[in-house]
């Protein structure tokens, strides 16, 4: 078979690294820094400020770290932070790879692997999203228990390709991609800092983007039984339990989803970085909890 090489530059194509190019830039990352981090968080759009709080760091912008894509949406930093939170050694993604911004699927998830293979267990993920459950206001949090990966119906799942048995297994099972230890655990950090009112948890919807979705596709999803919507998250997590990382996930709602024909509402987002300021700290006093508790 003849394979066009445009084809191979299509973004759904499906293009791979190789094991030793992640080992590479793994272990690039472990000479720069002293801590062996054991937890790693993306922080989303206007969630950087966690990287603040964490002691002893040591800040490295991608453009930096070989074959770390370089991030272009307003609001995200594009830098990697190491130190520690709450004792913790950590590594925090301030700025995150979205597909809508034109990366290969391969570039999105790139930093999962080389988190793994630096040693890192843990990934906790953040993200903004359009609130869809009638009982999710402006500035709610929704610890995700499930994840729909509308992409992947359409054949754009970031394991496409020849898989990497060193990594994980051809059919990695996502029915407990969401650690229920570690959901239970925000709970009870959530009562501890007395979140309860503004708290849930459901379903995140994964959409591609860049374009918000249309008042027809919002009902779909909600039909669908997604709770939050959003532009990314999905296959980072999908290569984080690839290779056996636990990991948990957390929404800020920054706006409710355009459900009726008659809404003056509009989708945009400056809200959605308005909001984020908002309920900002709120959920990175939650996340820093939830690491002071974590093994
Ligand atoms: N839709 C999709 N992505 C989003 C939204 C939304 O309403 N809000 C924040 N990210």
């Amino acid at each position: 078979m003849n394979v066009d090489e445009n084809d191979l530059l299509h973004p759904a194509h499906g293009l791979q690294n190789t094991y030793n190019e992640y080992k590479e830039t793994a272990d690039w990352l472990l000479a720069e820094i002293r801590i062996r981090p054991q937890i790693a968080v993306i922080c989303g759009s206007g969630l950087g400020g966690l990287a603040d709080l964490l002691s002893d760091k040591t800040t490295i912008p991608y453009e930096k770290i070989p074959r770390f894509p370089k991030s272009t949406v307003p609001g995200h930093a594009g830098k990697l932070v190491f130190g520690e939170l709450r004792g913790k050694p950590c590594a925090c993604m301030q700025g995150r790879f979205h597909f809508y911004e034109g990366y290969p699927i391969n570039e999105v998830t790139f930093p999962i692997r080389v988190f793994h293979l630096m040693g890192i267990e843990t990934l906790i993920v953040t993200n903004a999203a359009g609130g869809l459950n009638d009982e999710f206001k402006v500035g709610d949090i929704m610890i995700i228990n499930d994840h729909i990966n509308l992409p992947g119906f359409a054949g754009l799942n970031p394991l496409r390709g020849s898989n990497e048995e060193r990594f994980g297994v051809r059919f990695p099972c996502m029915s407990d991609a969401y650690d229920k230890t570690l959901r239970q655990m925000a709970l009870d950090s959530s009562q501890d800092l007395g979140y309860q009112d503004f708290i849930h948890d459901g379903v995140y919807c994964m959409l591609a983007g860049p374009s918000y979705e249309t008042i027809a596709e919002s009902r779909l999803l909600k039909i669908l039984g997604a709770d939050a919507v959003g532009m990314s998250t999905v296959p980072e997590v999908i290569l984080a339990r690839h290779c056996g990382m636990r990991v948990f996930g957390i929404s800020l709602i920054t706006n409710k989803v355009v459900m009726d024909y008659n809404s003056q509402e509009k989708a945009n987002h400056e809200e959605v970085l308005q909001t984020s300021r908002h309920r900002a700290e709120a959920l990175l006093r939650l996340i820093s909890n939830l690491v002071g508790k974590i093994n």
